[in-house]
């Protein structure tokens, strides 16, 4: 049996990648290399470079990869400020491409797919922490996408029995503990990487957007959690389909809240080093706070996230970008 991983050459899809490679699954990965990077695709894994667009090559790695059983889709644009500002790119790669791939999979008689999805499907939570039943009233085109992709898949159980399982992932961070693997993205736009280019030299200072908001002191709010304790989720989420269980949504999170601020201040202990801040404007689209209500995925998945320490997470994401200060680039 193989599991084929689109967008495995990304920094969840990676990670995903080592921990089934890790638990002794077979596996086969897609990737279109725009965002993701050829040095992040497990060395043994079955390697496609391609697009989820072109159906002619999705056809041709299902009848080459055989034994494909589940599949795992990562392949998406995912920066919320980009998608503002060039909408029909998001509608094309994470929608159009979806669609492809899901004719793609029916027409092999594949019925089982796990999901990247995202709290950016709330918008503004009407309370936290969130839970999977809350209001989904996404602010940015991205968030929207997400959730369009969440109803093309519903629509597709209706019709034709496809099952999926749908992971609304909270504040991704950290990096794979051989260190060999981390977050590398470019333009950067999240704000542990950010931090850490200021002991990196690479950065006078971090930015802080906006102290004036109603939390303990005034920066935001997020639920950080590691991309390791992520990735487990999805092989659970993989074995959970595989056992004929119906399709469903699971918030990823901690549960746990930290400040912008709180963050800096984890940053600073972790590295040793002075990291300065300075306060700027609200980043526009920012929610207040978001924590996930991650219960479900707890009980009915069985999922245990083991890296909820902000100290050691930022001590694994410290590892990474201490010895990869350009990410992947030589
Ligand atoms: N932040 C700063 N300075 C920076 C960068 C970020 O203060 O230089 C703040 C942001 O305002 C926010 C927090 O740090 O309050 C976290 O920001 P990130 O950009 O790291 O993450 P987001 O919470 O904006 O985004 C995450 C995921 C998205 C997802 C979104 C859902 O990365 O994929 O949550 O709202 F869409």
């Amino acid at each position: 049996m193989s599991i084929l991983v689109l967008g495995g050459a990304g920094y969840i899809g990676s990670h995903t990648v080592y921990a089934l490679k890790e638990a002794g699954e077979d596996v086969v990965i897609i990737d279109n290399l725009e965002t993701g990077h050829i040095e992040a695709v497990h060395p043994d894994a079955r390697f496609y470079e391609g697009d989820i667009r072109n159906r002619t090559f999705l056809d041709s790695v299902f009848e080459k990869e055989k034994d494909i059983k589940a599949v795992i889709h990562f392949a998406a644009n995912s920066l919320v400020g980009e998608s503002m500002v060039n909408p029909l790119k998001y509608y094309d790669n994470n929608l159009c491409g979806t669609k492809v791939l899901l004719e793609s999979m029916l027409a092999h008689d594949i019925k089982k797919i796990v999901f990247s999805s995202t709290a950016a499907t709330y918008g503004e939570p009407e309370r936290v922490p969130i839970l999977e039943t809350d209001r989904t009233e996404p602010t940015n085109t991205y968030g929207e996408t997400k959730l369009s992709m969440e109803k093309m898949f519903k629509w597709t159980d209706k019709a034709h029995g496809l099952k999926y399982v749908s992971l609304r992932y909270f504040n991704a961070c950290g990096a794979h503990e051989s260190g060999m693997i981390g977050e590398a993205h470019n333009p950067e736009t999240h704000l542990i990487p950010l931090i850490l280019q200021v002991p990196l030299g690479k950065r006078e200072a971090i930015s802080v957007f906006g102290n004036d908001y109603d939390t303990k002191d005034g920066t935001c709010i997020r639920d950080y959690i590691h991309v390791t304790d992520l990735a487990q989720a999805h092989i659970l989420a993989v074995k959970y389909l595989l056992e004929g269980n119906d399709s469903n949504i699971f918030n990823l999170g901690n549960g746990v809240g930290f400040t912008v601020n709180e963050v800096i201040e984890t940053a600073r202990k972790v590295t040793g080093k002075e990291i300065k801040a300075i306060m700027a404007e609200r980043r526009a689209g920012d929610p207040a706070q978001l924590i996930a209500s991650s219960e479900k995925a707890r009980t009915v998945l069985g999922w245990n996230p083991q890296h909820a320490d902000l100290e050691e997470i930022i001590a694994s994401a410290w590892k990474w970008h201490s010895t990869h200060p350009n990410g992947y680039a030589k």
